[in-house]
């Protein structure tokens, strides 16, 4: 059963700057709740009983949002404000849920996933990048079904326009179903003419406890950074079975200023 979520929440968000300057991306509202919220909520309801986030301490008001109790006691002493005691109780609940550790140098997702391994109590855990939210279909729930099906790794994926290829991690496929695939290899921002598919990687991830050695073998790739999917292509090599999980919502962008407006505008629609 997957019970753990990682959440790595201690990039530097350059794409959203200045806002990021003073704002953790993860907690920027849209349509009013914070874009980790959406995150939580998707998990809750695909079953997670716990999250370990990564921050730094440049974003600790990550943790303030969540640990802030003596700030809401004080308000809610002075005036019992129903809808601030609901925001509270709703803030509790997650609070229950919520360990942290600490990535003080962005040095790459594989790095911050490797932060958490004492923590990991079972064979495989969820693993989501807060900056790709999926609406509508619960994508996790998808990929944990998908998990028991196969008892393989499972990575989230859609197919994106071809002339797109070269900003992605695609995916070279084999024995394709209508909602899933074998994964044969990953291959990190092909050309056009190289790309193996159009099938990308978006951030949601069920990873076996394995990959921790693998990370640990890794040289810093791309950007200087250590980057997960250089560890899931080890893992691949050494014939550990992934499965792409072509999930059935709606994919928003929150990493970059126009995704994140746009993605303001498609959850006030489908409301
Ligand atoms: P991104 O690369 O999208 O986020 O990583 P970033 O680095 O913050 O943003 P840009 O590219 O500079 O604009 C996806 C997620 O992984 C986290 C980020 O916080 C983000 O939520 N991350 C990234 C880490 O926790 N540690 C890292 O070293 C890198």
């Amino acid at each position: 059963m997957i019970k753990q979520a990682i959440i790595p929440l201690a990039g530097l968000g350059t794409r959203m700057l200045p806002l990021t300057s003073v704002m953790p991306k993860e907690l920027m509202p849209i349509n009013g709740k914070p874009n980790l919220e959406y995150i939580l909520d998707e998990c809750i309801d695909a079953g997670v009983k716990e999250f370990i986030f990564i921050i730094s301490q440049k974003k600790l008001s990550i943790k303030k949002y969540f640990f802030n109790d003596n700030f809401y006691r004080k308000i809610l002493k002075k005036k019992k404000d129903k809808r601030v005691l609901k925001e509270y109780k709703k803030i509790k609940k997650y609070q229950k849920m919520i360990k942290f550790v600490y990535q003080n140098e962005p040095k790459g997702t594989g790095d911050a996933v490797l932060k958490c391994k004492k923590f990991i109590k079972s064979k495989y855990f969820l693993m989501l990048l807060p900056d790709d939210l999926i609406i509508r279909n619960n994508c996790s729930k998808e990929m944990i079904q998908l998990h028991k099906k196969t008892n393989g790794s499972i990575i989230a994926t859609k197919r994106v326009e071809k002339k797109t290829v070269s900003r992605w991690g695609i995916l070279s496929i084999k024995n394709k179903k209508k909602k899933y695939f074998q994964i044969k290899d990953v291959v990190e921002k092909p050309s056009i003419k190289k790309a193996p598919s159009n099938f990308a990687i978006i951030g949601r991830y069920i990873l076996p406890t394995k990959i921790f050695t693998e990370i640990k073998k890794l040289k810093p790739g791309q950007g200087g950074e250590i980057h997960i999917t250089d560890a899931i292509r080890s893992l691949i090599k050494k014939e550990n079975k992934f499965y792409g999980n072509i999930f059935t919502g709606k994919y928003l962008d929150c990493g970059t200023l126009s995704g994140y407006i746009n993605s303001g505008i498609q959850i006030f629609k489908g409301k």
